[in-house]
């Protein structure tokens, strides 16, 4: 009998056939709506593939004794508790890397969208009201010659940062690791408070740590200028939400692009829903054809791999193999 599976996906054709030659793949999108089932099946699952839109946490292990994988269709792995996998010798596959150059096309978009007001005057085109005369209000900002500011100079940081060159924006960065090939970069380190003081676009590119929970709070907003603008496709956390929508509100700050929020789907009564100068996103930094696909792969290929005993191609928490050595993780056949 093959081994089971479980997964929380909606997953196309392709990848399940993939999937069944090794597996009995069990589960669907239904279980991200439904925990209590999601529990009760995984009792029997060697393997999950999954995504941000569940948590995966001592509880979920708890209920999955026969668990040697997760594989989360996603870079961002705040939702898995990746030390208890790690002291329980589950192996964590992620996707880095796959969609870097889309999340920085994203962001891009949502920093064109907010520094030129596109979405404002496109409300105004939809609502019949483009009067004939030289187009005047709402007026954008232009980039060249501006200070980009980039929170996490990452793999997506790095890209955003290298469009801005193409803008002719001077690039500043703060991370808490210097990249090591910081002498040849062509942009700026500088502490934090120094880039939120001289940037006109703020892009934060960090992970959801304990450590970058409101990384962004209302005493950074403050540091802002008033005609800067701030844009997230991280992680919504890393921003104090409440006291963002104060800045926008008060004029702290100019605008802000938003793709993540500290709660999503995003609650049809907060206050960014109403505010002209917030562009907002789905949580979707990661959303093209080309690169869901080179997610997806990467996800199975992350599970099968560790079921055939093989290190796979994106562990999150190496130190796992210590615990638990691939050797045992074998329950398929090469
Ligand atoms: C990621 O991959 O982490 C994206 O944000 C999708 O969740």
């Amino acid at each position: 009998m093959k081994p089971k599976i479980l997964t929380t996906l909606e997953l196309p054709k392709h990848a399940l056939d993939i999937l069944e030659k090794y597996f009995i793949v069990e589960g669907g999108p239904d279980l991200v709506k439904d925990r209590s089932k999601l529990l009760s099946m995984l009792k029997d699952k060697v393997g999950l593939l999954t995504a941000p839109h569940i948590k995966v946490d001592s509880e979920l292990f708890d209920h999955a004794p026969n668990l040697m994988v997760v594989s989360t269709y996603s870079v961002g792995f705040d939702h898995i508790d990746v030390n208890e996998a790690t002291k329980r010798g589950i192996y964590v596959g992620y996707t880095p890397g796959v969609l870097s150059d889309c999340v920085a096309e994203v962001t891009w978009a949502l920093i064109l969208s907010t520094y030129k007001r596109i979405s404002e005057a496109e409300r105004i085109v939809r609502a019949r009201k483009w009067v004939k005369g030289i187009y005047k209000e709402p007026l954008g900002r232009d980039l060249k010659g501006k200070t980009l500011g980039i929170i996490g100079l990452g793999r997506i940081g790095r890209r955003v940062a290298e469009i801005g060159r193409c803008f002719g924006m001077r690039v500043v960065y703060y991370d808490i690791v210097r990249p090591p090939d910081a002498e040849k970069l062509d942009f700026e380190y500088c502490d934090l408070d120094t880039l939120l003081k001289i940037s006109d676009v703020v892009s934060i590119h960090v992970p959801l740590l304990k450590e970058t929970y409101h990384l962004i709070d209302e005493s950074k907003l403050r540091l802002m200028k008033k005609d800067a603008i701030i844009v997230n496709t991280s992680r919504g956390a890393v921003i104090d939400e409440k006291a963002l929508i104060r800045a926008l509100k008060e004029g702290w700050i100019m605008g802000a692009g938003l793709d993540v929020f500290e709660q999503e789907p995003l609650p049809l009564d907060s206050e960014l829903l109403d505010m002209e100068n917030v562009v907002l996103s789905p949580h979707r930094g990661s959303a093209s054809i080309e690169t869901r696909e080179a997610m997806l792969n990467l996800a199975v290929n992350n599970l099968i791999s560790v079921l055939k005993g093989q290190k796979p191609p994106a562990l999150l928490n190496p130190d796992v193999m210590k615990v638990r050595p691939l050797d045992k993780t074998k329950v398929l056949q090469e």
